[in-house]
């Protein structure tokens, strides 16, 4: 099989074709899929079969994975895993129910925030015609960047942004879930970081938006009120239609996304008996340039 890649009509994405990631991913084509990832920023694999073994160690490829700070959601077997899903056993949650239900890039509230996240879908909703639900929106911050007024570039470049998961525990409480509940010892281990507004991507050197809607709380050195104004609109540029891709889920896709320059939503339009299922991988990260 021969690996290509076929970029989505949208300001990024692209499926990679001619890969079967149950089987050892050849070194010539991993660096096509790698290149592709940093051009792409979302990479689609569709019709996979694998199982968490598969699924970590094509994840390894692209260097270390974190342990994600939300434990009573790892997979039992392997810690690498979260499970995001809308399943319970019992009464409880066994995966994350709400992972991304506002505008969001994975750990950003982390001093060293993840690399990319691999989800991999192993069982989606469907409405009563059959039509999937569910949905995961991406947005190009980077190309959002690129589209802002020089004034606003100004503005923003020399500023600095708090963020924190424990926000985005308040955020759910408040619009939809007050039960959701961040514990103490994880509270710990995740305090509120400071990010620039504007980060650098180590690797293609292109700049883009950071501050995201689900983690980011303040920033630093403006008044309440202005910076609550400026957040808001840079926030409703980066979810500007021409600067998203909505990924309508298949059974068998793996989607692997660059949390440096795009942001994502997961659309809870869905709710049991219709059962979400998926596997995540997160990879480590470098702290902000
Ligand atoms: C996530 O934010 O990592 C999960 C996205 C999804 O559930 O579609």
């Amino acid at each position: 099989m021969t690996v290509t890649i076929h970029s989505f009509d949208a300001a990024l994405g692209a499926e990679v074709r001619g890969v079967d990631l149950s089987k050892p991913v050849s070194d010539t084509d991993f660096a096509k899929i790698e290149r592709a990832y940093n051009e792409h920023s979302v990479l689609l694999f569709r019709d996979q079969d694998i199982s968490p073994e598969q699924h970590v160690a094509f994840s390894r490829r692209f260097g270390d994975l974190e342990i994600h700070v939300l434990d009573q959601y790892l997979h039992p077997e392997h810690k690498e895993i979260l499970v995001v899903s809308n399943v319970e056993d019992e009464g409880r949650n066994i995966g994350v129910p709400d992972a991304g239900r506002y505008w969001h890039t994975d750990l950003s509230y982390a001093a060293e925030p993840s690399r990319g996240s691999l989800l991999y879908a192993i069982e989606i909703p469907h409405d009563d015609k059959g039509a999937p639900l569910g949905e995961t929106r991406f947005a190009s911050a980077a190309v959002a960047y690129d589209a802002l007024t020089d004034e606003m570039k100004a503005r923003i470049e020399n500023l600095e942004a708090e963020f924190s998961l424990a926000h985005r525990f308040k955020k759910i409480n408040e619009d939809f879930d007050p039960d959701a509940e961040l514990n103490e010892t994880q509270e710990e281990q995740v305090p509120s970081v400071t990010h620039k507004v504007v980060r650098t991507h180590p690797i293609t050197g292109r700049k883009n938006i950071y501050v995201n809607e689900g983690h980011t709380f303040r920033i630093k050195g403006l008044p309440a009120a202005e910076a609550e104004s400026l957040l808001s609109d840079l926030w409703s540029h980066i979810k500007r239609p021409e600067f998203v891709y909505t990924h309508r889920w298949r059974k068998g896709d793996l989607l692997m996304w660059d949390n440096i320059p795009c942001q994502h939503i997961a659309i809870g339009d869905y709710a049991l008996p219709q059962r979400r299922y998926m596997h995540r991988t997160t990879l480590k990260g470098d702290a902000p340039i």
